[in-house]
């Protein structure tokens, strides 16, 4: 008995090793962890129950039969963050590059079938060659496999994904699929081609950093949320991440002890706003001094920076953040800010999180670049996204709120619950200065008149008072109160109930 006993110590001994000493230490070498490492890091000390240890791949071709290391080139199981439940798995880029194989994708889909099933998050860590070139076809049958998995798990548990090694061809789709993608600086790509295929095909000369590093995915493609120095802080991050969301769309995202005062008042609000219109100032502080704690955990910080979004707390329950950023583009929205945003309502609502939305926009990019894009479906995206929204919605315009832009930041017309502004809010169609210059066109000469004219407007609409005489603004509130009525706004609407009429999906213009 003692021997058998022995003999499964020793075996676990050997799983642990993964691909051996050696490629450890070049894993290692590459300013790298092990998967073993990161699941270390990433779960609360002890927590972690692992499955499939000692499964091994079924391939007989190229010789594979003499090489059937235990785990087969990842790490699954189940474990906790902060007490709370998750699902993860972890290639082991030290078996076979971490490429997937049959059974590699076998140990992936059993784990995200018991996160559907039992309503846990599943976080993969990403690090792998690709498909198992010796395995062909039953290879990219796993993969499928797994898309067809994550495609069913959207919107019923929160997926996330950290790219921490190569993520190559067919392969990022995976990725592609879940609510979150981070990067890991310098030691993790992203592409559908390699810079090879790209010089052969195209002959552009470019670097695998340069094509799909964490910079190009962060910055220009939109593809990757967030980017982290090593390995160590991208764990770190992950974990405050899933303490923000809830653990599926059965549950409500948990409620943390908390330690400001919700009646805190920030009289330097009350100067927040320039006097001159025209000049911009950081929507930042003010969502740092509504949050408890001052606690941002900001998405997609580093693209299209005229929208914020990104998570805080209220009295301890999440709260999903959607803010024009006057600092940039004068926080226009434009075809890459709509995107940005309406995917992240379109998260919080999947996953019953509130939704607190900071205006100050003077309306759409103009330009050819924007209408040759496509700005029309773009913009559409986010209006769509807030008017199908059911979670509890509050809005705050904090200064201009122009044109359509005015209707698509969760107005009250998009079914807004709470619509505040503050006194500096300037409600209208458009600027003075351009509606002036259309209705008044004939005068425009006269200098002296126009400056008239354009007083007369400023007097008449820069103010939230035509939308309040109207009930599209239910109260025009102190900026240094915003927290206690944000706040309380919530706080009234835990009990919402909304719900869309049945249909099989709606037809988003994606
Ligand atoms: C089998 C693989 C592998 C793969 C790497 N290895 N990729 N084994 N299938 N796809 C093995 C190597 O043979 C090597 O084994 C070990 O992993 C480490 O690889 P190295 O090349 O030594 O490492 P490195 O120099 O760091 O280069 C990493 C790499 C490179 C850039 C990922 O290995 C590479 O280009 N691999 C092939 C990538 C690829 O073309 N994959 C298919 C993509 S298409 P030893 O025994 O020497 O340690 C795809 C389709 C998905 O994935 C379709 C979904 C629909």
């Amino acid at each position: 008995m003692k021997d058998i006993l022995q003999q499964l110590e020793t075996q676990r001994a050997e799983a642990r090793l993964g691909g051996g000493e050696k490629r450890i230490e070049a894993q290692h070498a590459k300013g790298k962890l092990t998967a073993r490492e990161r699941i270390e890091l990433l779960l609360d000390e002890g927590s972690f129950e692992e499955f499939d240890m000692f499964k091994a791949h079924r391939c007989t071709e190229f010789g594979m039969e003499e090489s059937r290391p235990y785990g087969d080139g990842v790490i699954t199981g189940w474990g906790t963050v902060n007490g709370r439940q998750v699902y993860v798995f972890s290639q082991d880029f030290t078996v076979f590059g971490g490429s997937l194989s049959e059974t590699h994708a076998e140990k992936i889909c059993k784990i995200m079938d018991m996160a559907v099933q039992n309503g846990a998050p599943v976080i993969g860590l990403n690090d792998s060659g690709g498909a198992r070139i010796q395995e062909g076809v039953a290879s990219l049958a796993g993969y499928a496999e797994v898309f067809q998995r994550n495609i069913m798990a959207s919107g019923v548990v929160p997926q996330i994904s950290v790219i921490m090694g190569p993520c190559a061809g067919g392969a990022v789709y995976s990725p592609a699929m879940t609510d979150f993608i981070f990067m890991v600086r310098d030691t993790s790509y992203m592409f559908v081609t390699g810079p090879d295929v790209v010089k052969t095909v195209t002959n552009e000369i470019v670097t695998a950093e340069e094509l799909g590093g964490a910079s190009t995915h962060t910055r220009k493609s939109s593809v990757a949320d967030g980017a982290f120095q090593d390995d160590v802080e991208a764990m770190t991050e992950v974990r405050r991440l899933v303490d923000f969301l809830p653990a599926s769309n059965r549950e409500k995202a948990p409620v943390r002890p908390f330690f400001d005062d919700v009646n805190r008042v920030e009289e330097s609000l009350d100067t927040l706003i320039p006097d001159n219109p025209n000049q911009p100032y950081d929507m930042k502080e003010l969502i740092h001094k509504v949050a408890d704690e001052g606690d941002f955990y900001e998405i997609q910080e580093d693209f299209a920076k005229n929208i914020i979004t990104g998570f805080i707390r209220l009295e301890g329950s999440t709260v999903g953040i959607v803010a024009n950023q006057p600092m940039v583009l004068a926080g226009c929205l434009d075809i890459d800010s709509s995107r940005k945003a309406a995917r992240f309502v379109r998260f919080c609502d999947a996953f019953e999180i509130p939704i607190l939305t900071f205006v100050d926009v003077p309306g759409f990019l103009p330009g050819t670049g924007q209408e040759y894009g496509g700005v029309i479906k773009h913009g559409a995206k986010l209006l769509f996204a807030y008017g199908e929204a059911t979670v509890p919605k509050v809005t705050v315009i904090t200064r201009k709120a122009y044109g359509g832009a005015y209707d698509v930041m969760a107005s009250k017309h998009l079914r807004g619950d709470f619509n505040y502004a503050w006194p500096t809010a300037e409600i209208a169609v458009m600027g003075a200065k351009g509606a002036v210059e259309i209705l008044y066109r004939s005068e425009l000469a006269d200098r002296e008149k126009i400056a008239q004219r354009t007083q007369d407007y400023e007097d008449r609409f820069a103010n939230p008072f035509v939308a309040a005489e109207r009930g599209f603004i239910d109260e025009v509130i102190q900026p240094r109160s915003t927290r206690r009525r944000v706040a309380r706004a919530f706080a009234s609407l835990r009990g919402k109930k909304l719900q869309n009429p049945w249909k099989k999906h709606d037809n988003i213009p994606l």
